[in-house]
């Protein structure tokens, strides 16, 4: 029930080596068994671990009967090796090499990336985390302490294989109606008394997790790939997709405790009769059943310090708007004309998902930022669903929501942006220019066209080489 641990082999050359291949594969779901699309034959993959700092090559093999990529979602690199465009055939294998950067210390994971097929393909079980431990965890307050890593997915199964979307669940986000922590229906999981470290991976393409832990102490420890200055004290973190939590709980003596996901309203599309979001186990995703006695530790009072952006540096704001949605209709013509999953190419019927009234274009670049600079992106909202907002390889910190501070400083690489609301966010650009990718992580919006490309230009650079390679 814990996924597989990855620590991959180092070469001669020090570069430490994974390998990964997609191939469908028939599971046990423990209750049941389907079949899925995993990485190394497991769902969820692997967990790969590795160490900021380190340069990892992960060889990556298509073995599908359909094109996919990877997609390392969190870690800072050239666009050039992320290439989120560049599929690979069946049969192909594709290495992809890069450095974790010194304070990269926390949770990323890793998914397909070929647009107009990752809900499709995430929904199918491709999924996997990736741990980057921090230089100073060895010796520091995070040592010894208890460590589980959580990948939380849900599946909406015809019989033994994932089940298509209907074209309501292409406009609103598919919520499977199996909701599995590392493959499992609410697991129990063994966990010696004390402290206790959950990393938890929204996985799910939709679906929004409102976590609170119950029967124990938890505290907040990092957001995404970073860690934060000091551990926060939560209550309920909401977790929308693409995002993950590295919680720390007291485990004491002998007892259970239970992560559970309360209802949260994202805002979506309901017709008269329809039922609400249903919410399997009445929201529990995992229970720690503690052995043992001993007291936990104190939990540390720092982590590692974390750099505050000031919004005075700032060389510009750019404004992002959410849009598109309500094409509910446009979207059913388009499935009376069969085209599959009931979206398709670009504007032309579906309904339009997109950014600042665009839908995503291939071959288009919708900003250019100048490496070396800050930036703040105003995200606005003024549709009635949330979309959390994902950029690849430049972390962000949040400036504010509808004008309100947050309570903690912290690097991300997704922030939900509630229906209605304006989320700004300090964007610097420090490295790896060239052309990337911003989205919304409901993964079915994201297919739908509500994606679109920054260009990091090298003032520095000569002309040509200048604007990187897209
Ligand atoms: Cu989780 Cu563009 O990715
Ligand atoms: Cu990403
Ligand atoms: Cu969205």
């Amino acid at each position: 029930m814990i996924p597989n641990d990855l620590h991959g082999t180092r070469g001669e050359d020090g570069v430490t080596e994974f390998v990964l291949e997609a191939r469908e594969a028939r599971v046990d779901l423990g209750h049941r068994t389907a079949r899925l699309y995993t990485y190394n034959g497991t769902f969820p993959g692997p967990t790969l671990r590795a160490t900021e700092g380190d340069r990892v090559r992960i060889v990556f093999r298509n073995g599908l009967s359909e094109r996919t990529n990877l997609h390392l979602h969190g870690m800072p690199m050239p666009p050039a090796v992320d290439a989120p465009h560049r599929a690979l055939e069946p049969g192909e294998t594709r290495a992809y090499e890069f450095t974790i950067p010194e304070g990269v210390a926390g949770t990323c994971w890793y998914h397909p990336h070929v647009h107009g097929e990752v809900a499709w393909q995430l929904g199918s079980g491709l999924a996997g985390a990736m741990v980057i431990s921090g230089r100073e965890e060895a010796a520091g307050a995070l040592r010894g302490v208890t460590e589980r890593v959580l990948v939380l997915q849900d599946l909406s199964l015809d019989g033994e294989r994932p089940r298509l979307r209907t074209p309501m669940e292409m406009h609103d986000g598919r919520e499977g109606e199996l909701v599995l922590v590392n493959g499992r229906s609410a697991p129990t999981l063994d966990v010696p008394a004390g402290l206790v470290r959950l990393r938890v991976v929204n996985a799910s393409c939709a679906r929004f997790y409102d976590l609170c832990v119950e029967g124990a102490g938890a505290h907040l420890l990092g957001l995404d790939a970073h860690l934060l200055d000091a551990p926060v004290a939560v209550g309920a973190l909401l977790l929308p997709p693409g995002q993950r939590a590295d919680l720390l709980v007291r485990a004491e003596a002998t007892g259970t405790i239970t992560l559970r996901d309360r209802p949260y309203h994202r805002g979506v599309l309901r017709l008269p009769g329809m039922r609400g979001t249903p919410r399997p186990n009445d929201g529990v995703l995992a229970r720690l059943a503690v052995r043992g006695a001993s007291t936990p530790a104190p939990t540390p009072a720092r982590l590692r310090p974390v750099e505050r952006l000031d919004p005075r540096d700032a060389v510009a704001t750019r404004v992002l708007e959410y849009g598109g949605e309500g094409g509910v209709l446009r979207l059913l013509g388009q499935v009376a004309r069969g085209q599959r999953f009931g979206y398709g190419e670009g504007d032309r019927g579906a309904a339009r998902f997109a950014f600042n009234g665009r839908s995503f274009a291939a071959d288009r670049v919708d900003h250019e930022v100048t490496l070396g600079t800050m930036e703040v992106w105003e995200l606005r909202n003024p549709t009635s669903l949330d979309h959390p907002f994902h950029l690849h390889i430049h972390p962000f910190q949040v400036l504010d929501i509808d004008g309100e501070a947050p309570a903690f400083a912290a690097w991300r690489d997704v922030v939900n942006v509630p229906a209605g609301r304006v989320v700004r966010v300090l964007v610097p650009f420090r490295a790896f220019p060239g052309v990337t990718m911003f989205h919304c992580h409901i993964l079915e919006h994201e297919d739908n066209g509500m994606m679109g490309h920054v260009r990091v230009v090298d003032p520095t650079a000569p002309d040509r080489a200048r604007h990187g390679c897209g």
